[in-house]
């Protein structure tokens, strides 16, 4: 007995030194200390010695016990380093690899030039007022002096939707409501998007409109076109020349579209303007006074001037952008350059 503890010992120390795997540990841990392991046999014989030997073999079995336990244990500990070290290398950090840079978003470009528009007239005194996209025939229309037979009422022209309502075509109906609203004096710009059957090199249907609509005592045309200079120059450079050409718009009288000299070309003529040095970029006109009954302003007390812009056109003008349907296909490539 004494010889098979010694074997055992031996053989149970050499087999620890090729372990490798806890679970290998495991399983060499049941065939030496398990329920029917190889040194529990051995403590089990113990009964059957006799009462010379027992306390020598006893010895010796507690000491082999002894032996192999802590064995184990700084195999077990060995195991479990080698573990946490593998783990650690696997999780590890290149710290000396360039980082990541974060993409950062940015305003659309039909944005970055409304937020222009917006602080050309706010630091002229315009509140910024805006409006619903859905409106009734009310206020798009017949407020705004727009009779059933214009040809903006087309269905052509417009998303009618039912019960009288239709995307709006222009945020013109905002000054209806805001005169509503509101005892004159009144300077306000209307951003906003609107909506039209329209699809082509220079319309899409939605777009961006920036009504403009003052209201006074005595508000002149010359101010109008104040206004509007000032604004063209802020927005396309300082030796901008203007031109105002009489037009027909059912809620002014008169009424005018009014022409910036090219930036392309500064008035020269080229292919952008078409070779006349000239392009428009709103309509505006002195407030009809039938727009003022409808909002029970009396007319003879007030006069008004109004203007609307659509924000692509400008935009497009700015950025020279021959089809303004880009700006709507969210192509990064092309979004990424400004
Ligand atoms: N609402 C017009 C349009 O849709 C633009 C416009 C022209 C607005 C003249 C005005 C104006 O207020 O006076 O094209």
């Amino acid at each position: 007995m004494k010889a098979e503890l010694e074997a055992i010992k031996t053989e149970a120390l050499q087999a620890l030194k090729g372990v490798e795997t806890l679970d290998a540990l495991e399983s060499l841990r049941i065939t030496y200390f398990g329920r029917r392991g190889k040194l529990t046999d051995v403590m089990k014989g113990m009964g059957k010695l006799s009462k010379e030997e027992r306390p020598e073999i006893g010895k010796l079995a507690n000491e082999v016990r002894a032996t192999l336990t802590e064995a184990f244990d700084s195999v077990t500990e060995r195991l479990h380093r080698q573990q946490r070290e593998q783990q650690l290398a696997a999780e590890s950090v290149d710290i000396t690899l360039p980082g990541r840079k974060p993409t950062y978003g940015k305003a659309h470009p039909v944005m970055q030039i409304l937020e222009r528009i917006e602080v050309v007239f706010r630091q002229m005194g315009f509140d910024v007022v805006i409006g619903p996209d859905v409106e009734t025939e009310y206020y798009n229309f017949d407020a705004l002096n727009t009779p059933a037979d214009h040809p903006a009422r087309d269905l052509h022209d417009t998303f009618y939707l039912t019960d009288g309502h239709l995307l709006r075509t222009h945020t013109s109906p905002v000054q209806i409501r805001a005169m509503e609203n509101q005892k004159p004096p009144l300077r306000i710009i209307v951003p906003g998007k609107c909506y039209r059957v329209d699809y082509d090199v220079s319309h899409t249907p939605m777009f961006h409109h920036v009504e403009g609509l003052l209201v006074d005592k005595r508000a002149t045309f010359s101010e109008l076109k104040g206004v509007l200079t000032s604004f063209a120059r802020q927005m396309f450079g300082d030796q901008t020349q203007m031109r105002f050409r009489p037009h027909f718009f059912p809620f002014t009288e008169p009424s005018a579209e009014v022409d910036i000299s090219c930036a392309v070309c500064q008035g020269k003529g080229c292919r952008s303007c078409g070779g006349t040095g000239w392009v428009e970029i709103l309509g505006a006109g002195a407030v009809d006074p039938a727009v003022f009954e409808a909002v029970n302003y009396d007319p003879d007390e007030v006069t008004g001037f109004a203007f609307g812009m659509g924000v692509e056109r400008i935009a497009s003008l700015l950025f020279r952008i021959p089809d303004i349907r880009i700006f709507y296909e969210n192509d990064l490539r092309f979004l990424r350059q400004f």
